[in-house]
């Protein structure tokens, strides 16, 4: 008998390798190999048989024209979060199945807690949880003064047992808290490994679009921020949101990553209150915590964080310098870039700073990468020098070239949009971000050399 075939799978992120070694060659963690069975041919493949030179025989699925296809045009669901049914696209759609992650303490339980005590209003709901107590929901639950005479709440973590009680007790609505704890009998490998993940996923969403209920199931990410398990999960899945938000900080963005229902390019922000997730309604008040008053020295930029745009402010301070050698500091930039950009903007903007000190820095403790930001720097440079702030309804983004030209960046359409959304009047981009179509409540001042910037500045 052939010896049965192993592969050693990450568990964070699901690539796989024929031979064991300490550290992931992908994602380059330590310690997440474990081996699994690679199954033999499928015995479903007995039932299509070779019938010789003359092709296949065996039962064929039902094939229809693509006008044939009966489309329900089934209502969704409202989550009762106007933020969280932006992200969604419109709220819950029926049959779909989606994965919401997040750090430990994001709020991934509080939130969807609140929304299936009130949807269970509505529809019946079942909430499973296989990492707390139910008498642990309850208490929050009660604490947080929700509605909790019409939810189901089971503690498991068998598929088995959760399909056969959703069968039994038919619920339009169901949360998996979390995916990552769930696990099959029938399965051989630990809990929590790759393959248990990935199958008791695919069982559930398999149930969800034959049912038609809503499933959502909870996810944890890793360090890096990236979905925990096999990347697998996130081909199956519907829809993907990610809950983020810093531990010292009370507020959570919502953003989708994939949306078969939607755009993705949605943002929504909750704080969390000692009430539970409350939204927030008018969200460029948190990341530009600006005062009427600006000062000189300030710009806003949108850069792009992995996948998503970022407002942030950019400061500058110039001051004479009292030193032979004037200083470059910068806290969130390259100081080398720094150093180059005030060559640019010598030779190619006619401005001076040689006999003074630079301090730079990014609000907030973001370190930003990108190039994007060379056009706001200098912005803000030019701006303390000259002791004149720029209007703070203004945002700017650009790469800044040696030979003074402003480069295009990656994403301008989203990064115009995300500066719309949180109120910008007025955008100094590259000429070659500048959209084709109005965005409306923006002005694109598109510029294609340092001058016309600095120029558009006066
Ligand atoms: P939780 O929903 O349990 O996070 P997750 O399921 O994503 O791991 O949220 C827990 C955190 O939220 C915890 O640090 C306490 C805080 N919290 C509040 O600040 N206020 C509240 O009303 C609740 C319920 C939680
Ligand atoms: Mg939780």
């Amino acid at each position: 008998m052939a010896k049965a075939k192993t592969a050693f799978v990450c568990n964070d992120c699901g690539a796989d390798f024929p031979k064991w070694q300490g550290q992931c060659g992908e994602c380059h963690a330590w310690n997440t190999l474990s081996e699994i069975r690679l199954s033999g041919p499928a015995s479903k493949s007995a039932s299509v048989r070779s019938t010789g030179r003359s092709g296949y025989a065996g039962t064929t699925a039902s094939v229809q024209r693509l006008e044939e296809v009966a489309v329900v045009d089934l209502p969704r669901l409202r989550s009762g979060f106007d933020e969280f049914d932006r992200v969604l696209g419109g709220g819950f759609v029926p049959g779909s199945s989606i994965l919401i992650g997040g750090h430990p303490g994001a709020g991934k339980s509080t939130l969807l807690l609140q929304t299936l005590c009130r949807l269970a209003a509505q529809q019946p709901a079942l909430y499973v949880t296989g990492e707390e107590s139910p008498e642990q929901i309850a208490l929050r639950a009660n604490r947080l003064g929700l509605p909790t005479d019409q939810l189901q709440l089971m503690a498991e973590t068998d598929v088995d047992a959760i399909l056969a009680s959703v069968e039994a007790l038919k619920p339009r609505v169901l949360v998996v808290d979390s995916i990552q704890v769930v696990h099959s009998e029938t399965l051989t490998s630990a809990p929590g490994s790759v393959s248990q993940v990935r199958d008791c996923a695919a069982q559930l969403t398999r149930y969800a679009k034959q049912t038609g209920i809503v499933l959502i199931l909870v996810g944890h990410v890793t360090k890096d921020g990236s979905l925990a398990g096999p990347k697998v999960l996130e081909h199956m899945i519907d829809c993907s949101i990610l809950l983020e938000g810093d531990h010292d900080s009370r507020f959570r963005t919502l953003r989708g990553q994939k949306n078969r229902f939607g755009a993705v390019n949605e943002l929504g922000i909750f704080a969390m209150t000692d009430a539970g997730m409350r939204e927030v309604t008018n969200p460029s008040a948190i990341f530009l915590d600006r005062s009427e008053h600006i000062a000189p020295g300030t710009t806003v930029v949108v850069v792009w964080e992995g996948t998503r745009p970022l407002l942030v402010e950019i400061q500058a301070l110039v001051d004479d310098s009292s030193l032979g050698n004037p200083r470059r500091v910068t806290v969130g930039f390259e100081q080398n870039r720094l150093a180059m950009l005030l060559a640019v903007l010598h030779r190619h903007g006619g401005i001076q700073v040689g006999d003074q000190d630079v301090f730079a820095n990014v609000v907030g403790g973001v370190r930003v990468m990108e190039t994007s930001a060379d056009l706001a720097l200098l912005l803000a440079v030019v701006s303390s020098l000259r002791n004149r702030p720029l209007p703070r309804d203004w945002v700017v983004f650009g790469e800044v070239g040696l030979s003074g030209e402003i480069r295009p960046v990656a994403s301008g359409q989203e990064r115009l949009s995300e500066a719309a959304k949180h109120g910008f009047k007025l955008a100094i981009v590259p000429k070659g971000n500048a959209p084709k179509k109005s965005i409306s409540g923006l002005k694109v001042v598109p510029v294609s050399r340092l001058s016309e910037a600095l120029e558009a500045c006066d």
